[in-house]
């Protein structure tokens, strides 16, 4: 059993590369935002404009849970799902965790153009999303910190993940 479960701040490339290492290892790929808003048939920006983002992490925590019903897969997290509640720990329970460790300059980098899609930054502008989003690391890092593995830029590769998925395979992940 292979369950590799990406996380890190909004922009840290979580889908991308998971989409990457999902093909390598011949496992699906996963992205908790996503099946939520199939699930829900609404998206996320939606979700948070008409029940609210404390209705959203409800949901993200129920997420999880069912996540122990599937086998193999590569999950990307939303950017603030490990952050609430006992979240991570779920997340611990289930796989090996990995912290997509990216600076704060990278992020605007990578997101100030793609923005729109998500309602926590949507009303940003450029000079208010770098403080933004170096106070908001500051506060998730504590929880994406608790991953079993912290990855730098240059190990967030298919192969290094996929190397560390091997050597950690978790307890739980029997076969
Ligand atoms: C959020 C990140 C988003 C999405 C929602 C809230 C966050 O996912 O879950 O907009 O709190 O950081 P991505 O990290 O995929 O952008």
């Amino acid at each position: 059993m292979r369950r590799v479960i990406l996380i890190g701040f909004m922009g840290a490339g979580k889908s991308t590369l998971g989409k990457k290492i999902a093909s390598r290892m011949g496992i699906p790929f996963i992205d908790s935002d996503l099946e939520i808003e199939t699930h829900f048939q609404k998206s996320i920006g939606d979700i948070f404009t008409e029940n609210g983002e404390s209705f959203f992490r409800t949901l993200e925590t129920e997420y999880i849970e069912a996540l122990d019903l599937r086998d193999n897969f590569v999950l990307a997290t939303g950017g603030g799902m490990p952050c609430f509640g006992r979240n991570m720990e779920l997340l611990n329970s289930i796989g090996t965790t990995f912290y997509l460790n990216r600076s704060p300059k990278e992020l605007v980098h990578r997101l100030y153009h793609s923005k729109t899609s998500r309602p926590l930054i949507a009303g940003l502008d450029e000079e208010e999303l770098l403080p933004f989003i170096e106070n908001r690391l500051a506060l998730r890092e504590e929880y994406y910190k608790k991953s079993s593995v912290i990855l730098s830029r240059d190990e967030q590769t298919p192969d290094v993940i996929e190397n560390f998925t091997e050597l950690l395979l978790h307890p739980l992940q029997k076969n």
